[in-house]
């Protein structure tokens, strides 16, 4: 993965806990790269470590750290390093998630080697979409879940996802039904 998303993590980490459980959480992962380069890629591999490593570090479950990372991810890093990006992709909760299926196209431009998500819409209501999330990585679920969160923040909207299709529980993917 692009090193903006090691570096989104320092920054969560660095912000939240200070800088000591930063160093703590490399280390324990032995991972010995001082500073991340935001338009490199890093093997997947690093960025699971520090995951896992940052759930012991910090005692808390990887799947907690995914989801806060994810809303971190909306709140902070997309809206401070690509503001327009993030503007361009709606103006209310529902219009952003009928354009996720085309919200990365527009970063693979910025980002050549970026292996995206996929995204696809489907049983639009009122209220209420299916959103279907296809990825060749593993355990990425929470991640998406935090990121709805953010979204939900961001756009001031009050949401309820449901988990309906379990890629780990032998889904082919995942699915969310997201009511607001
Ligand atoms: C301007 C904002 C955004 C940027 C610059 C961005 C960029 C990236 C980058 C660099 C990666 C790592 C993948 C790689 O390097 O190959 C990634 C992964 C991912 N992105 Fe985005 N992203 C943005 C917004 C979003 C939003 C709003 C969502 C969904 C709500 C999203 C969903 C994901 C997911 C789920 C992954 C994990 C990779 C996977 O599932 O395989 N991203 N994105």
């Amino acid at each position: 993965m692009y090193g903006m998303v090691n570096k989104a993590i320092a920054d969560l980490v660095c912000s939240g806990f200070g800088e000591d459980k930063w160093e703590e959480i490399k280390a324990k992962a032995a991972i010995d790269i001082d500073f991340f380069i935001s338009n490199e890629s890093y093997p997947d591999e690093i960025t699971y470590k520090l995951v896992g490593s940052a759930s012991e570090v910090l005692g808390l479950p990887p799947a907690k750290i995914l989801e806060v990372f994810g809303e971190h991810w909306v709140l902070k890093t997309a809206t401070e390093g690509y503001g327009d990006l993030m503007d361009a992709g709606g103006a209310t909760l529902p219009e952003f998630l009928e354009n996720l299926p085309n919200f990365h196209t527009r970063i693979v431009m910025m980002m050549p080697r970026l292996q995206p998500p996929r995204f696809e819409v489907s049983d639009r209501t009122n209220n209420s979409l299916r959103l279907h999330y296809h990825t060749h990585r593993p355990g990425l679920s929470p991640f998406v879940v935090g990121l709805l969160r953010g979204l939900a923040t961001r756009f001031d909207t009050v949401i309820e996802i449901k988990h309906a299709a379990v890629k780990d529980a032998g889904a082919e993917h995942d699915e969310f039904v997201i009511t607001w």
